[in-house]
């Protein structure tokens, strides 16, 4: 059987036939949706992500899954499709280089200014937060390094386009095994262990971030300038002009003497472009202020 043969018929021992037109048509609907490029090589994921959705919907083939997000469900329908279709892997201090840099540059920097201007304000953004990791450890480490140091006003957006991952983040509570990836000291600070196997980020820590969907692709309705971003591991599903783009929205957004953060690998051409590299995958806008 030739390859082209093989992507259109069905195999007999799949439980559901996807022939290469169901395929191209799933992945067309979350590139218009989500901005994410799928192609064929994705072919066996998009297959047994999608299967969970079919069985759900009792559903017995691709082409009726089809006509449903054509239909008029079409528009709910969408939201299950991202859900099932986004990748979603993060961990408590996942590419610790960030927060060592924070701890080290960006906080001291922050207390400088707080000593020089009086300016304790501060608004942080974690762009593609999936369950909650992320955002938790950017808490946890802000409020580490601002301990002892009074009356800071600092919040924390968290944003994803998946709305399952979102509800799992608010709950904020993960399994022990997760425990191994929080240092120590943090761990007696801001977690509470529930006795079940799971533990919980404690509510003083959580009063701190807000969740909200947000599709990056779509209207941002954020009317504050912030002082560091972290938009991390989620560039590599976008096309290259998605990503320009994104570069410039979030440039918009960014304070003149902020930070932004990208995942270990992506990168964005500095050329022309509106931020300067100024550690691995940390950038800071090429018209930098620092006030200090
Ligand atoms: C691999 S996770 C990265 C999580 C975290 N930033 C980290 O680095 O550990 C990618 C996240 O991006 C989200 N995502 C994908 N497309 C998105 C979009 N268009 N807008 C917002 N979030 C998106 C996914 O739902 C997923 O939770």
């Amino acid at each position: 059987m030739n390859a082209l043969a093989k992507n259109t018929v069905a195999d007999p021992e799949r439980e559901f036939k996807m022939g290469n037109g169901e395929f191209q048509a799933i992945a067309k609907a979350i590139y218009k949706h989500a901005g994410i490029v799928i192609d064929s090589s994705k072919r066996e994921l998009v297959y047994s992500r999608m299967s969970r959705r079919l069985r759900a919907l009792s559903l017995s083939d691709f082409s009726s899954y089809l006509s449903i997000l054509e239909g008029a469900q079409g528009k709910s329908e969408i939201k299950h499709l991202i859900n099932t279709l986004t990748t979603n892997h993060t961990r408590f201090f996942r590419e610790p280089h960030h927060f060592q840099y924070m701890q080290e540059t960006i906080i001291p920097y922050w207390k400088k200014r707080a000593e020089k201007t009086g300016n304790k304000r501060l608004r942080i953004w974690c762009a593609a937060s999936s369950t909650g990791e992320e955002p938790y450890t950017l808490a946890m480490v802000i409020a580490n390094g601002l301990k002892g140091s009074v009356q800071w006003d600092w919040k924390i957006l968290a944003t994803d386009i998946d709305t399952s991952v979102l509800a799992a983040a608010k709950k904020g509570i993960y399994e022990n095994k997760a425990l191994e990836e929080i240092p120590k000291d943090y761990r007696r600070s801001y977690i509470n262990k529930l006795g079940d196997g799971q533990f919980e980020i404690k509510p003083e820590l959580k009063r701190h971030l807000t969740f909200n969907r947000l599709n990056l692709h779509g209207a941002w309705p954020i009317k504050t300038s912030f002082d560091m971003i972290f938009c991390r591991n989620v560039f590599i599903y976008f096309d290259l002009p998605s990503k320009q783009l994104l570069v410039d929205r979030f440039s918009e957004v960014l304070s003149e003497e902020g930070w932004f953060f990208l995942g270990h690998s992506e990168s964005i051409l500095v050329e022309n472009s509106p931020f300067k590299l100024v550690g691995r995958t940390i950038y800071e806008p090429s018209n930098v202020v620092r006030r200090l």
